[in-house]
């Protein structure tokens, strides 16, 4: 095999591993948002106003970057997960229909937003091995509001 050849065998398995990891984010993604849906519907008590609020600005905000991802996916030749059951075999986040206080909650959505912060950093990582700054700038933009997301979350935890 020829250098040049090797380095197409090599593009092609970067881009490869690019789409499966866009893939796993995605499913991640689309998992939390259904968790985080489920916590606006159930959450309770003497917060409720404030986290009903929160929490559908929050799956709100996800469906948006879960929307560009399977759409970036698409465009790299990628297929995004077509059923439930494949969107959980390819996540990160352990789904839950278990009823949990508010704070439970909160620390929930603040670890569950810590995993897709490491999954989106290797997606970064991966995606700016190959160059491709298009897919890097719609993986910066989400890693920046999982940040902003970590700072609310976790000062409403914060006495
Ligand atoms: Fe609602």
């Amino acid at each position: 095999m020829t250098t040049q050849e090797m380095t197409l065998v090599d593009a092609r398995e970067a881009k490869g591993e690019v789409n499966e990891q866009l893939g796993r984010v995605l499913a991640s993604s689309l998992a939390f948002i259904q968790k985080v849906r489920f916590f606006h519907w159930t959450v309770r008590g003497r917060d409720f106003f404030s986290l009903h609020e929160q929490f559908e600005t929050l799956y709100k905000q996800w469906d948006a970057h879960a929307d560009g991802l399977a759409e970036r996916l698409v465009r790299l030749g990628g297929r995004p997960a077509g059923t439930l059951v494949e969107v959980m075999e390819r996540s990160e986040v352990v789904e839950t229909s278990r009823e949990i206080g508010a704070d439970q909650m909160v620390g929930v959505v603040i670890d569950d937003l810590k995993l897709l912060a490491g999954g989106f950093g290797r997606a970064i990582d991966l995606a700016e091995e190959l160059g491709d700054r298009t897919t890097v700038n719609l993986l910066d933009a989400v890693a920046d509001d999982i940040q902003h997301s970590l700072y609310l979350f976790g000062s409403y935890l914060r006495d």
